[in-house]
């Protein structure tokens, strides 16, 4: 059965005014979702109310064990003045997976796409529709039990809160600087690699200010195994371009983010005349695929990062540019049909928006 979500008075914003850089996660709409787990109720106190600070007490699990998961969706700004979400049924499936990896409780689907629906619809005004901008939905599941035992805590809150956001890399659809970690990991086949727990992002940050003490934004992480093989970059999946036309994207190990835009891609991409292969991708075959010419363009995707080229990788001290810095036309293509495709403005052949009216 999906419960039914009771909608608390909240004072709301009575027009909402965007600053000119909205920047990615820093200001919140004036609602958030909440529903809480115990063995006995299973998800209860399904309700949407006021943006609100939350209290815990310092035992809480979650400080002590992370148990802690969370996801991300955009909703979209339409030209007709409605909104858009994108596939956020493979986000709920995703925010599953994680659950399931972290030991936590799985939501039920249906209920947390009508938790997105009916917030999302509440804070409409908060989508904005400047190029390239959208409204971030972040559900994040956190346990709650108070004590320090290591095991499932039996107490969970799961909420879901909103942000107006411009794409991750503040320079919009400019090329970022990767540097190829050959000292830090981040996940191996059978960890947490593919859960979105914060835990993986913690063990990138110290990997993370080594990059951006020499210039570089992002961090490219190599398998955790043999240390050859390409996994992932910190906030997005990657691929890259061979001979002008042919893209490949590590496949999936266990140890690599199921990303929705990179799912996206792989149909989109052959639909758009590019073939697109996942498979093992070593990074001698990238830097020698550079120097060659044979690789002719790098990009990251992500929903935080929509489409990111890539200008510049450093592995092993050996700065190579990409492209020379600038953005190829493959990675342009894919940005420009998918952040159309997303926001209404070209057909949706393959069904993937679902359209809140407004
Ligand atoms: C997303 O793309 O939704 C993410 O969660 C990545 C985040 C690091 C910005």
């Amino acid at each position: 059965m999906v419960p039914t979500i009771t909608v608390e008075p909240t004072k709301t914003t009575s027009k909402v005014e965007f600053p000119d850089s909205l920047g990615f996660g820093k200001i919140f709409t004036d609602r958030m979702f909440s529903q809480r787990f115990c063995p006995a109720k299973g998800w209860y106190d399904a309700k949407i109310g006021p943006y609100q600070q939350i209290s815990l007490d310092p035992a809480t699990t979650v400080f002590h064990n992370g148990q802690m998961i969370f996801d991300g969706t955009k909703a979209y700004r339409r030209k007709d003045g409605d909104i858009n979400l994108f596939r956020p049924e493979l986000n709920v499936e995703r925010f599953n997976l994680s659950a399931q990896r972290m030991g936590m409780p799985e939501v039920n689907p249906q209920s947390h796409l009508n938790a997105i629906r009916e917030l999302v619809r509440l804070e409409e005004q908060w989508v904005p529709n400047m190029e390239g901008t959208a409204l971030y939905i972040r559900p994040t599941m956190i346990s709650v039990e108070k004590t320090l035992e290591v095991r499932a805590s039996k107490e969970y809150l799961h909420f879901i809160i909103l942000t107006p956001v411009a794409p991750y890399f503040a320079d919009g659809f400019s090329p970022v600087s990767v540097l190829v970690s050959d000292n830090y990991v981040r996940a191996v086949p059978g960890g947490t690699g593919q859960a979105k727990t914060p835990g993986n992002y913690a063990g990138s940050i110290a990997a993370t200010e080594v990059a951006l003490k020499k210039g570089y934004q992002q961090v490219l992480w190599l398998d955790g195994v043999e240390r050859k093989y390409i996994d992932e970059v910190g906030a997005m999946n990657i691929a890259f371009v061979l001979n002008g036309n042919e893209i490949v994207t590590p496949s999936l190990t266990g140890a690599i983010l199921h990303g929705v835009t990179r799912k996206s891609l792989l149909d989109l991409a052959p639909q758009l005349g590019y073939p697109i292969t996942e498979r093992r991708i070593g990074i001698d075959e990238i830097i020698e695929g550079l120097s060659s010419g044979t690789v002719t363009e790098i990009f990251g995707m992500g929903t935080g990062a929509v489409i990111a080229p890539v200008g510049q990788l450093s592995y092993k001290n050996q700065a190579i540019l990409v492209r020379d810095g600038k953005p190829g036309p493959i990675a342009t293509r894919l940005y420009k049909e998918l952040t159309s495709l997303q926001r209404g403005l070209t057909e949706d052949t393959n069904n993937w928006t679902q359209i809140i009216k407004i």
